[in-house]
């Protein structure tokens, strides 16, 4: 514990506080002794977004958002990139540590096993409209799944909520690929236990008549890189539904649509789409430097450029490019890359861009990649989805086993009528409100 305080004198009653300052932070409970009165409820903080709150304690996920550091429990993004595979990596998140050999054995075998939908979500599924958007069917699906495992609610009993993380891990590529394919007016195709995580997803969404899908290990192996930068980025929007929804401790299957509900919007997990849009309105590297100029002058902003958290550069979007090579070599180049490379030099060189520390970000080049692998841009937030499962999982479990949270229940700060009187309906008149 830090000898570190803070105190604080209020003007209003002269009354001197003062409250310990422990990691940079204050208990905002400790504000409520701050009274003008007996009756007085108490001082509270007004943080809307939480720009400056911390929620929760957590030992998953670190950020220096100056120093563009990202690390899961410990490790930096760029070696877990470099060295491990995803299933390895949400081991690594949710249980603390990487696995031995053995460990990851079992976790790989396990998750493998758990990968078939039961046939009532696959009914569940085919109810959809053909052109609904594949990540609302995975939102629901992802629901509907809670009715096929009601035991899932017992979130206090440890062994219970491993078999719903396991199964929740294996069976969101099942979905996922579903969704892809249901677009499409496809025939599902079922898990391939001979294959890994990442080349399973890819004989889900693309097998075709062939009696066994052989995956090109680039294309995999990209995939499961493209996972491993997406698995956790701390407490994000979507994770904050995870955490908030699980608070109430509600099952993990309800809980976790929630978070990919909150993933869907185009503020989170929608932005590598945009970047693809504005490649097509750019049109060819020789419209770069007057669409640069453009933003200049404040018509815009450069998609895929700064970050909320990122102010030197973002960790991931440089293996993301390194991957972006890869893949081209077996997809053939796709043509948006250069207009992309163009307008990320001609930005880092420029006074505006640097002056306002705005660096690539990881979905200036994640769209890239996905659109030349055959997806359309409504599928980039389900590919998001997939990986981000281990993340909202592991945070999920630190919450159930934090005897610090409650049911999270922010503070309001009222701004409507005092007490009414109710007028009978029939002496009423015209609202003026705004109909
Ligand atoms: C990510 C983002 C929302 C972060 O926003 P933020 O931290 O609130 O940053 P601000 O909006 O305060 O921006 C600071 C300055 O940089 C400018 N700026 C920020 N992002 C910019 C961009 N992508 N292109 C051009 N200018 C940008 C702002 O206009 C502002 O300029 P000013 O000081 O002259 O007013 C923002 O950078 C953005 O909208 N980027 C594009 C969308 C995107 O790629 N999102 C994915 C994030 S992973």
């Amino acid at each position: 514990m830090s000898n570190r305080t803070l105190t604080i004198t209020d003007n209003g009653t002269a009354k001197t506080y003062t409250l310990p300052v422990e990691n940079g932070t204050i208990r905002a409970m400790d504000l409520r002794q701050i009274k003008t009165g007996p009756d007085d409820f108490g001082l509270m903080t007004y943080d809307p977004a939480f720009m400056n709150t911390a929620s929760c304690h957590s030992s998953i996920t670190f950020i220096d958002g100056d120093a563009g550091i990202l690390r899961y429990r410990g490790y930096p993004i760029e070696v877990l990139a470099e060295h491990c595979t995803f299933l390895e990596v949400a081991y690594l998140l949710l249980f603390g540590e990487l696995p031995t050999e053995s460990e990851l054995k079992n976790w790989v075998n396990e998750i493998t096993h758990h990968t078939m939908l039961h046939e009532a979500t696959k009914k569940f599924m085919e109810g959809f409209g053909y052109s609904s958007h594949p990540m609302a069917m995975l939102v629901s699906s992802v629901a509907a799944l809670s009715t096929v495992y009601p035991e899932a609610k017992e979130v206090h009993d440890p062994a219970n909520r491993l078999l719903q993380i396991k199964r929740l891990i294996a069976k969101m590529p099942s979905i996922a690929a579903m969704s892809y394919r249901h677009n499409l007016g496809f025939p599902y195709v079922y898990p391939d236990n001979d294959l890994s995580y990442a080349e399973n997803l890819m004989n889900m969404l693309w097998k075709m008549v062939e009696p066994k899908y052989a995956a090109n290990p680039v294309i995999a192996r990209a995939l499961d890189i493209l996972f491993i930068l997406h698995a956790d980025h701390e407490q994000n929007c979507s994770t904050n539904a995870m955490r908030s929804v699980g608070s109430s401790q509600t099952d993990p299957y309800l809980a976790t649509a929630a978070a990919a509900a909150a993933l869907a919007g185009p503020l989170h997990g929608g932005a590598n789409e945009a970047v693809l849009l504005m490649l097509d309105e750019i049109g060819s590297k020789q419209n770069v430097p007057n669409y640069v100029k453009a933003i200049k002058e404040g018509r815009g902003k450069l998609m895929g450029f700064g970050h909320r958290v990122y102010k030197n550069y973002d960790p991931r979007a440089k293996i993301i490019k390194w991957t972006a090579e890869q893949v081209f070599e077996v997809t053939g180049r796709n043509p948006k890359l250069d207009i992309a490379l163009e307008l990320e030099r001609i930005a880092l060189e420029d006074e505006y861009f640097i002056k306002r520390k705005l660096y690539p970000n990881v979905d200036f080049y994640s769209g890239i990649i996905y659109q030349a692998m055959g997806f359309r841009p409504e599928m980039f937030t389900v590919l998001f989805a997939i990986p981000r499962t281990a993340g909202w999982l592991a945070q999920w479990q630190e919450l159930v086993t934090d005897p610090e949270q409650k049911i999270a229940r922010p503070r309001q700060i009222y701004t409507g009528h005092d007490v009414r009187q109710l007028v009978p309906i029939e002496q009423r008149t015209l609202a003026s409100v705004a109909r």
